[in-house]
């Protein structure tokens, strides 16, 4: 409602600025505007001003809507973009001019283009993508994926997996299949993914073929940091400190600095089975524990504050702090039973030997 009025007022305006000058300034829409793809899931949208728009002082600029896969408007004063989005469902877009006056803006009616989907059977395309990167000891980032195939493909379905990065496009050469020798997995041991990069895109493509059926392709973007797993922390080690446990470890083997980790510490208490968790924002942590019991510690890592959080790393190896006193005092026990009996032993023998006559011993012994 308030839009219609701003509208309306607008257009008094207009008119009123430019009836009594009796010149009223048309707007024509953009032509030739066509969309093109560059490169995996980016598409260059590309259109021309109209020949009949007046120059003059206007300001031109141009409005672009993106429909479909996801909307999105913004405006530019180029005659080009280039938008980076799925492109299996198609891909459609409209544009329009728009006119700078003197303070005022005035618009064109809209002209669209689309993308037609690939084509392709119902349910070939792969589901359940997932993907998964590391920062490796070289420095460099390995890419790890894993999909279902579309419940539709038929056995003979060979897919194939392309990953882009910024102007990187490669194939995966190193694919793990299921028991219909189909392509279900795959790895990158190493890629042209720049590891300290903060929120760049990682294009996953998935296409395929058969005897049988066209293969529907499949694209899906990832958040290099979002889908990054990142390494376990390293040189953990703990001790006690009179009544307290000590904990100390270092950073993850990762690109980003000690202050950029967060770290869950895992604590269960063995003798009675209590778990705790708690969440570390340094690499130390002090804590007062009953030192009569035995507890087992595991730390793992995650990124948060210089980019958005990964896959939490694996758990660090079990270490162990503190002695249940329980057993001891069974263990110490025993052992004072065992020396005390050994004693007795020792004492009767060397009795016998001193108290008893030596005539008693030697009918002793003949009798024995
Ligand atoms: C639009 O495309 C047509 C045909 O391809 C061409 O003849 C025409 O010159 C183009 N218009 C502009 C303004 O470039
Ligand atoms: C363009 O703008 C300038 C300054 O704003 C003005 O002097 C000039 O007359 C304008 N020209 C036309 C063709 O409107
Ligand atoms: C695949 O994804 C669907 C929907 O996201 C989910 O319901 C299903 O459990 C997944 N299948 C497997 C085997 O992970
Ligand atoms: C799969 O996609 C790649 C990259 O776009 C393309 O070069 C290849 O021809 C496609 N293969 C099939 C079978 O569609
Ligand atoms: C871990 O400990 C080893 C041996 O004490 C040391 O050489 C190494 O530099 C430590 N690593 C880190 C990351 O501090």
């Amino acid at each position: 409602m308030m839009r219609v009025c701003l509208i309306l007022l607008w257009t008094m305006i207009v008119v009123q600025l430019h009836v009594p000058q009796g010149k009223a300034v048309q707007v024509f829409p953009p032509v030739n505007f066509t969309l093109t793809v560059s490169a995996l899931a980016r598409v260059l949208l590309r259109w021309k001003p109209n020949p009949n728009q007046e120059q003059k002082n206007y300001t031109i600029r141009y409005d672009v809507k993106i429909l479909a896969p996801v909307s999105e408007e913004y405006d530019t004063k180029k005659t080009h973009s280039f938008q980076t989005a799925v492109l299996h469902n198609g891909f459609s877009a409209h544009i329009r001019t728009l006119l700078f006056h003197n303070g005022l803006q005035m618009t064109s009616d809209w002209v669209t283009a689309e993308l037609q989907p690939p084509p392709g059977a119902a349910n070939t395309a792969v589901t359940n993508l997932s993907c998964a990167t590391q920062f490796t000891i070289f420095s460099t980032v390995s890419l790890h994926c894993t999909w279902l195939p579309g419940k539709g493909a038929p056995e003979d379905t060979k897919y194939f997996l392309f990953y882009r990065y910024e102007t990187c496009t490669e194939e995966c050469q190193d694919y793990i299949k299921d028991k219909w020798n189909r392509n279900i997995e795959c790895r990158f041991s190493v890629t042209h993914i720049i590891p300290d990069e903060i929120d760049k895109l990682i294009v996953i493509h998935i296409n395929g073929s058969s005897k049988y059926a066209a293969i529907r392709p499949f694209q899906q973007l990832f958040n290099q940091n979002a889908i990054e797993k990142v390494n376990v922390p390293r040189n953990v080690s703990v001790f006690l400190e009179q009544n307290d446990l000590l904990a100390t470890w270092e950073k993850p083997i990762s690109p980003f600095s000690k202050e950029c980790f967060e770290y869950e510490f895992y604590l269960i208490n063995l003798k009675t089975g209590n778990e705790q968790i708690w969440n570390i924002y340094s690499n130390e942590f002090r804590l007062r524990i009953d030192v009569t019991c035995k507890y087992s510690i595991q730390i793992r890592a995650n990124h948060h504050i210089c980019c958005r959080r990964g896959f939490w790393s694996d758990w660090s190896e079990i270490l162990y702090v503190g002695e249940n006193k329980q057993e001891n005092f069974i263990a110490w026990i025993l052992a004072v039973l065992c020396v005390s009996m050994c004693a007795t032993i020792v004492l009767v023998g060397i009795i016998c030997k001193i108290v008893l006559p030596k005539k008693t011993r030697t009918i002793l012994r003949a009798s024995l």
